[in-house]
C-alpha cells in the first residue's frame, strides 16, 4: 500500500551569515507498509522522523527516492489526486490546535472534510459529526464548544474524529500523544487499538515514546541519524537484547 524507495534528503542552508552547507537528513530510506499492518517510526529528537512524514504526506519532495501510495507516485500528483489521497490517508500532529482554527467549534471543525469530500445535507453532516463525537468518546453536548474551551486531550479526540470523518485506509500520528499526561495517553492508546477495528484502519505511529509504538503497531523500524537502524516484527516479539533496541529504551 505504501512503498518508500531510497528516500533521502538534504537541506540546503543557503543563508547568508553562515557558509553554504549540506544537511544530510535522511539516507538511503526504503520500506514496504502492507495493507493492514500497521508501522511505528521510533527515534530520538531530531532522527528525521516527521521529515520522512512530511515526504510520505507529499508535503515535501524528497532530495532522491520515490513514495508510492496505492501505487501511486505521491511526488507526480496534481492537487486533485492529490486530495484523493488524502481521502485514504490521514495525519493527527502533536499539537491540534496547529492545524486548527481557533474561533471553530467542534462542529465546524470536523465537518470540514465532510463538506470537502461529500455532498451532505445539514442534518446528515450533523449526524455524521455526532456518529464520530460517539467514537472518540466525546460528549455530544462538546459539539457546539468552542475548540479552545476543551482541554488538550480532548481536543487530541476531536482531530482523531476529524480525520475518521473521512474513513481513511492509514492513518499516520505524529507524536500525537506526546503532549498529553500518562493517563490519558493511555485512554487514546486505548481509543485508538478500538479504533483501529471499528474502521478497519492501519496506523503509521511517530514517536520518541516506543511504548506507544509497541502497543499500537506490528512492525516498528528505528531511525538514527536519517538512516534506518533495525526494523522489527512486533508480534514475534522483539529480541531484547538488541543493542538499538535497548538504547531506544533508555530515551
Ligand atoms: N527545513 C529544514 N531545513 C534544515 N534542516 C531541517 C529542516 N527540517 C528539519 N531539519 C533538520 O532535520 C533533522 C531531522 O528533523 P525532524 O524534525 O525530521 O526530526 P524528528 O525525528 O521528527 O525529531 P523530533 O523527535 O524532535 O520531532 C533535524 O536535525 C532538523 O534540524
Ligand atoms: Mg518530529
Amino acid at each position: 500500500m505504501l512503498k518508500c524507495e531510497n528516500i533521502s534528503k538534504i537541506y540546503n542552508d543557503n543563508s547568508w551569515f553562515s557558509k553554504k552547507e549540506s544537511i544530510k537528513v535522511l539516507e538511503n530510506i526504503s520500506f514496504n507498509l502492507s495493507s493492514g499492518r500497521s508501522m511505528g517510526f521510533a527515534g530520538r529528537n531530531g532522527a528525521g522522523k516527521s521529515t520522512l512524514m512530511r515526504i510520505i504526506l507529499g508535503l515535501e519532495k524528497p532530495t532522491t527516492g520515490t513514495v508510492s501510495f496505492m501505487d501511486k507516485n505521491i511526488h507526480n500528483l496534481k492537487y486533485n489526486e492529490l486530495k484523493n489521497i488524502y481521502k485514504d490517508m490521514q495525519v493527527v500532529f502533536q499539537d491540534p490546535l496547529s492545524s486548527m482554527n481557533p474561533a471553530y467549534t467542534v462542529y465546524d471543525i470536523i465537518k470540514e472534510p465532510v463538506e470537502n469530500y461529500y455532498n451532505y445535507k445539514q442534518n446528515e453532516i450533523k449526524e455524521l459529526v455526532s456518529s464520530l463525537l460517539a467514537d472518540v468518546k466525546l460528549d455530544n453536548n462538546k459539539m457546539y464548544k468552542n475548540i479552545m474551551q476543551l482541554s488538550g486531550g480532548e481536543q487530541q479526540r476531536v482531530a482523531i474524529a476529524r480525520a475518521l470523518a473521512v474513513k481513511p485506509k492509514l492513518l499516520i500520528l505524529d507524536e500525537a500523544l506526546s503532549s498529553l499526561d500518562m493517563i490519558i495517553q493511555a485512554e487514546i492508546i486505548h481509543l485508538l487499538d478500538d479504533l483501529k477495528k471499528q474502521y478497519n484502519l492501519f496506523y503509521l505511529v511517530i514517536s520518541h515514546d516506543i511504548r506507544i509504538i509497541l502497543k499500537l503497531c506490528d512492525d516498528i523500524m528505528f531511525l538514527e541519524n536519517g538512516k534506518i537502524k533495525g526494523m522489527h516484527s512486533i508480534e514475534n516479539g522483539i529480541n531484547k537484547d538488541d543493542e538499538v533496541f535497548n538504547n531506544m529504551l533508555l530515551v
